[in-house]
């Protein structure tokens, strides 16, 4: 029986590329930027798999350029805000995605964000970099202390929860918004489940943990940010477009708030002439939560188990159209 064909669209950890090669025939795309959106259109014809990432746009034109061949669409992340996967059930396709298994370091590393910001690591890292430490100074960078400190999570999942727990250890009061009923983990992690202006209000530290949706586009806007605390920090380590950017600039500039930690932003990567990029009060890098050695590979592996399950016709170990995700032997 002839093996099926998949595309995978950037080199993947090896661990991965290997499940995959075992039972299909693989074309990677080797270049480090993502392909063209006009380039997949043509990648795609006739696969039955296709591996994919959050930089590629999966929609209903590509489904059809691909054909009635492709079966499964494996996304390597947890978010899959880039594919449409409505569309992709419609048509019957499956689509795998990387649950569970980056919550602890992203977890870890929205705490390394909010101690950076707090202490103002990046910009010591300048200062000395850039020559300009001649002396011990009783006022230099002084921050914020996080022990003791008041932290807002907004989005209590998975990720928002093992943040509260983290911040357990600090000692922190943990306030917690979710659009769904969260009173129950709440009580168990000492979080004090509250409405999201009163969260705002009350929070030396706000966290967004929430998924990128209709709803969650521009949460946090000039309104959200004139809420929070003159002292306040935004962790941002969910998806870009949740906080309007413009607005955090003027928030950062005026006083507002005193400083933003950013992995995600909008557009991806931020254009070489945002504003943002010149404030010493705002720290920002490229979309690293989850990138722990050991999390990636596992990324890669469950990516590519999804993608082999779908290819055998068999239900995907973690599928996003669960609906769909019976066993599809024919
Ligand atoms: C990364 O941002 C992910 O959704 O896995």
């Amino acid at each position: 029986m002839a093996r099926p064909k998949v595309f995978v669209t950037r080199m993947i950890p090896r661990i991965g590329l290997d499940i995959i090669s075992e039972t299909a025939d693989t074309e990677v795309w080797q270049d480090p930027m993502p392909p063209l959106y006009e380039t997949l259109l043509e990648k795609v014809k006739g696969v039955n798999g296709l591996l994919c990432l959050i930089t590629d746009k999966i929609d209903a034109y590509l489904m059809d350029a691909a054909g009635p061949s492709l079966k499964v669409i494996s996304q390597m992340a947890v978010g899959f805000d880039n594919v449409d996967v409505s569309s992709a059930t419609s048509r019957g396709i499956l689509v795998g995605h990387t649950p569970g298994i980056l919550t602890h370091t992203t977890a870890d590393f929205t705490f390394t964000l909010l101690l950076a910001a707090a202490r103002r690591v990046a910009e010591g890292d300048r200062y000395v970099k850039s020559g300009r430490w001649k002396t011990w100074d009783p006022t230099l960078l002084m921050g914020h202390d996080v022990y003791g400190a008041t932290l807002g999570i907004v989005g209590f999942g998975r990720i928002g929860q093992e943040v509260s727990k983290r911040a357990v250890g600090f000692n922190m009061r943990i306030l917690c918004y979710d659009h769904h009923s969260v009173e129950d983990a709440a009580s168990k992690l000492c979080a004090e489940p509250c409405p999201l202006d009163e969260l705002l209000a009350a929070s030396d530290f706000v966290s967004l943990h929430v998924p990128m949706t209709p709803e969650t586009y521009h949460l946090i806007g000039a309104r959200e940010l004139r809420v929070m605390k003159p002292t306040s920090i935004l962790i941002n380590a969910s998806r870009g477009p949740v906080v309007d950017l413009e607005a955090l600039h003027a928030a950062l500039v005026s006083g507002e708030i005193a400083y933003a930690a950013l992995d995600v932003t909008d557009p991806e990567p931020i254009s070489d002439d945002d504003p943002l990029l010149i404030l010493d009060n705002c720290l920002i890098v490229p979309h690293i939560a989850s990138s722990s050695i050991a999390t990636r590979e596992k990324m890669a592996g469950m990516a590519a188990d999804n993608l082999v399950a779908g290819l055998r016709g068999e239900a995907l170990p973690h599928a996003a159209n669960p609906e769909l995700n019976y066993p599809q032997l024919s």
